[in-house]
């Protein structure tokens, strides 16, 4: 086994010749991305050691208090991704704004979104965190990237993928031909292809929602969650358990392992958000991979892929995992709507 696995790299370039149409350098730059996740990791696993642990005492443009590793990890992507010369700008939860490629850099022709710590509130806990990123095509002037070039549904991404720091640092990627996940070697600092052709079981028995929004809760969730909760007597007939760990990424990563559907669906709680995660870095990124494993991801009226986003940082409901039951709960909306 000493030479058995492959690495990320010979991956990408194998996916690259595959598909003529990954440009360039397309692989280049998910390797910068892959080196971005390495240093998170390495931070994430030091903790309090590392002292990065706690707030860093500011707010982001969406008012939450960002902690240390939030603005450490967005770091550590604009150092691996900028110098590259793949990208045109670059957008994340953590920037108000987009950031096009300073001109110390060359510019190319991608866009690069992304989420880079996701389960902020886990951080101080030390349980499960990772990073989201979504790879688009600049449409527009590579010389004057604006927002408008971010604002593409999520049918467009050219690749998706997260990093999860768990017990073990995977890296789970989809470039539009499958999903497939690889485990970081610490001892050789290589992500190894471990889990290729990952599938979403269509059938499951696990749900994912924080119930503590019940109250909130619109009527074709409340009948779905409702219904398992009923278990076996009731009906569905048979019993359901439910999880949930606080981080999108930790949440999509068990559904790819052992089935399950994750909702943050629509509710009442505060009119002026139709739903709690974001579309270009959050949603459409785990819709691709969820979808690429044959998995649904809808808001429960319209799938994920197929919005228009209107703003970086617009919120949308998400439901998605395991087929049978994202259908399912997208017959209940359309029942009540
Ligand atoms: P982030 O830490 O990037 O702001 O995202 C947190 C998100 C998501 O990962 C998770 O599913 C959800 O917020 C958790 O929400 P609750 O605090 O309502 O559990
Ligand atoms: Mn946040
Ligand atoms: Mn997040
Ligand atoms: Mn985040």
């Amino acid at each position: 086994m000493l030479f058995g696995r492959t690495n990320v790299n010979k991956f990408l370039v194998e996916e690259q010749r595959r598909n003529p149409a990954l440009a360039g350098d397309f692989s280049m730059l998910v390797s910068d991305i892959v080196r971005s996740c390495k240093t998170i990791a390495q931070s994430v696993s030091r903790g309090a050691l590392a002292g990065v642990l706690g707030d860093a005492g500011s707010d982001n443009v969406q008012g939450e208090a960002q902690k240390k590793l939030d603005v450490l990890a967005n770091d550590s992507f604009l150092h691996h991704c900028e110098w590259g010369g793949h990208l045109a700008a670059l957008a994340s939860e953590e920037m108000d704004e987009i950031l096009p490629i300073p001109a110390t850099h060359p510019r190319g022709a991608y866009l690069l979104v992304f989420d880079p710590l996701d389960g902020s509130s886990n951080i101080d806990v030390n349980l499960s965190v990772g990073s989201i990123f979504s790879i688009l095509r600049c449409r527009g002037d590579i010389k004057n990237p604006t927002e408008a070039d971010f604002l593409q549904p999520g049918t467009q991404q050219v690749a998706a993928g997260y990093a999860i720091y768990g017990p073990a640092t995977m890296l789970v990627l989809s470039v539009g031909n499958g999903v497939h996940g690889f485990t970081l070697d610490r001892e050789i600092g290589e992500f190894l292809l471990t889990h290729p052709d990952l599938k979403v079981a269509p059938a499951t028995r696990e749900f994912a929602i924080n119930t503590s929004n019940e109250r909130f809760w619109e009527p074709p969730v409340r009948r779905y969650v409702d219904e398992c909760l009923a278990g076996k007597t009731g009906e569905r007939g048979k019993d359901f358990n439910m999880r949930w760990i606080a981080s999108m990424v930790a949440e999509v990563h068990r559904i790819l392992m052992r089935g399950g559907v994750f909702m943050y669906p629509r509710d009442t709680k505060d009119p002026s958000k139709p739903g709690r995660l974001r579309l270009l870095y959050e949603a459409n990124p785990m819709a691709m991979i969820i979808e690429q494993a044959g998995g649904r991801a809808s808001t429960g009226r319209q799938d994920i892929l197929q919005l228009q986003p209107e703003s970086l940082h617009q919120r949308v409901p998400v439901i998605l995992g395991s087929r049978e039951e994202v259908e399912r709960l997208v017959r209940y909306h359309s029942d009540y709507d």
